[in-house]
């Protein structure tokens, strides 16, 4: 097998399930929960929670809570057979969280007694719009959410509370990564989500940016009918079958994007689409697409070298069975997506899900990597 020494992305694999932004309440206890563990040797052993107050530019010393990694996680676990630690990767961390707090600091502590910054959670946004986001939920309450089997389906865990609660943080997600990539939401005035499965993505976008003309597509009947059956009007769905055309206009959208969509189809499919949506976007426009780049290729193939070499050799591979569904996969390193994606230029590249090199506590997408690729083909500049 050839040795891989530089290896990119972030060992830390996390994901703070609860409290998402949205549902943050200020001057009271709030519990933190989610699971983290190093994809390697090392094992994280605590979250230490330390706070940074208004009237300071530094943090308190002492942590303002602390919690074990211990919580059994066999979900997780089972993603990650290399990894022991992840069997036991969740934790829970109750904080008070204070009106005079600026910042909460989380930190993991690993079993040596070594420590680092997991994420940074800034409060001004949130105490800012803590009326929009009251507004947001008692919104968001009243739309239908899709039973434990039909997230299933798209989620790959049938958790009906986390999808809900996924809804407005995905789309600020998307929003974030659109604007660390100099795109600016009032260019965008309509835009289609492929492979939108119930359109739960959709629905944050109806509640938070309402003036954009929304389209949604995905292969999957069951799906996409629930979708139809359950979402406002304004939201228009169409089937697709599972390779082009789709049924738009030429130069009908100004972004597109396709959230683990791609990590579950065939390279020659992706080419194919990859041909439509040329078509369809306006030129000068938009896709953000997440893929599975090197982190997922090494944890699926740990004991399997040649699909290793494969993928580090073309840049890409697959693996598993039933084109489309969550059983396959495929994986991209960045210059394979260049290949891809020919025609575009890459405007935002965010490994993990990063921004700015800083973890994101909640992701649209785990951690694939996000792209924000711009259609210049035929466009100056
Ligand atoms: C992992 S799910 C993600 C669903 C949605 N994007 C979300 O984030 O909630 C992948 C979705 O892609 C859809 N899909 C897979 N292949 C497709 C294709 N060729 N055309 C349209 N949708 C497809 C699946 O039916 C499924 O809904």
């Amino acid at each position: 097998m050839i040795e891989y020494s530089n290896k990119q992305y972030d060992p830390i694999v996390f994901l703070m399930e609860s409290v998402k932004p949205h549902l943050l309440e200020i001057d009271q206890y709030n519990l933190f929960s989610g699971w983290v563990f190093f994809f390697g040797k090392k094992v994280v052993k605590l979250i230490n929670v330390y706070e940074c107050c208004i009237s300071s530019t530094e943090r308190g010393l002492d942590p303002i809570a602390t919690a074990e990694v211990n919580i059994r996680r066999q979900d997780i676990a089972d993603f990650v057979p290399t990894i022991p630690a992840a069997k036991k990767c969740g934790f829970e961390v109750d904080v008070f969280v204070g009106k005079n707090i600026k910042k909460l600091s989380f930190d993991v502590v690993f079993e040596d007694g070594s420590s680092e910054l997991l994420f940074e959670q800034e409060m001004d946004e949130i105490r800012e719009k803590s009326s929009y986001f009251g507004i947001l939920r008692s919104r968001l309450d009243k739309i239908n959410m899709p039973d434990g089997d039909l997230v299933y389906l798209t989620q790959g865990s049938a958790n009906v509370d986390e999808y809900k609660n996924s809804i407005i943080p995905s789309v600020m997600n998307i929003c974030d990564y659109l604007s660390a990539s100099g795109v600016h939401l009032n260019e965008i005035s309509s835009l289609l989500d492929f492979g939108c499965g119930t359109g739960r993505l959709l629905t944050g976008w109806n509640l938070i940016e309402p003036q954009i003309e929304l389209f949604g597509c995905d292969f999957n009947m069951e799906l996409l009918g629930w979708a139809e059956n359950n979402l406002p009007d304004k939201i228009c769905f169409t089937k697709n079958e599972l390779i082009p055309p789709l049924p738009y206009r030429s130069g009908q959208f100004d972004l597109i994007y396709l959230i683990s969509v791609f990590t579950h189809l065939t390279l020659e499919t992706q080419q194919v689409w990859v041909n439509d949506f040329k078509r369809i976007l306006k030129k000068g426009g938009y896709l953000l697409v997440t893929l599975h780049g090197e982190l997922y290729a090494i944890n699926c193939f740990y004991d399997n070298d040649p699909m290793l070499d494969r993928f580090y050799e073309k840049g890409t591979e697959c693996a598993g069975e039933k084109e489309g569904s969550n059983q396959f996969s495929s994986f991209h390193t960045k210059e394979y997506v260049s290949q891809l994606f020919d025609g575009f230029e890459c405007v935002g590249y965010f490994q993990n899900g990063r921004i700015n090199d800083g973890r994101v506590p909640f992701k649209v997408s785990s951690a694939q990597d996000v792209y924000v690729l711009r259609y210049t083909d035929g466009v100056n500049g």
